[in-house]
């Protein structure tokens, strides 16, 4: 478990913080910092997890909001997403580093990361 928020947070520490290449870009990355879900306790939850990976593009994380990033991911369905959440993906550990994540909270902040709802 321990291991597994270490690893989460190098992936994270990693980011350069170098500036994004074209206005688009900067655009979809300024646009995923500034969202939150509406929700309290989702919100909560997001901060403490997903937008740690989510907001930083050096993490490989698709951007939370950005839908053309998401498209192929959310072609898979949700509750396939849910799954690889729930499990991890190569650099997201499992559960996304959220401890306190329901099956349900995924199921909110899943289509919320994938600007295809405001949770
Ligand atoms: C430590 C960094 C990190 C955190 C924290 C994190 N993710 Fe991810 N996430 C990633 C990375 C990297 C990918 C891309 C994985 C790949 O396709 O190689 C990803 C991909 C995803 C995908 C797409 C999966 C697929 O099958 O294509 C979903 C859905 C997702 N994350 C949801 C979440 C949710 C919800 C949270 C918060 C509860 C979260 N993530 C927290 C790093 C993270």
């Amino acid at each position: 478990m321990i291991g597994v928020v270490l690893a989460g947070l190098a992936v994270a520490g990693c980011q350069s913080g170098g500036a994004p290449s074209t206005a688009g870009r900067g655009e979809a990355l300024a646009r995923a910092q500034a969202m939150a879900p509406k929700d309290a306790r989702l919100a909560a939850l997001y901060a403490q997890s997903c937008k740690a990976c989510h907001t930083v593009p050096d993490t490989g994380a698709p951007l939370a909001g950005d839908r053309t990033a998401w498209d192929a991911r959310w072609a898979k369905g949700l509750p396939a997403l849910v799954q690889s959440t729930v499990g991890g993906l190569n650099g997201m550990p499992p559960g996304g580093q959220c401890f306190a994540c329901t099956p349900a909270d995924f199921e909110a902040l899943i289509p919320f990361l994938a600007g295809r709802e405001q949770s």
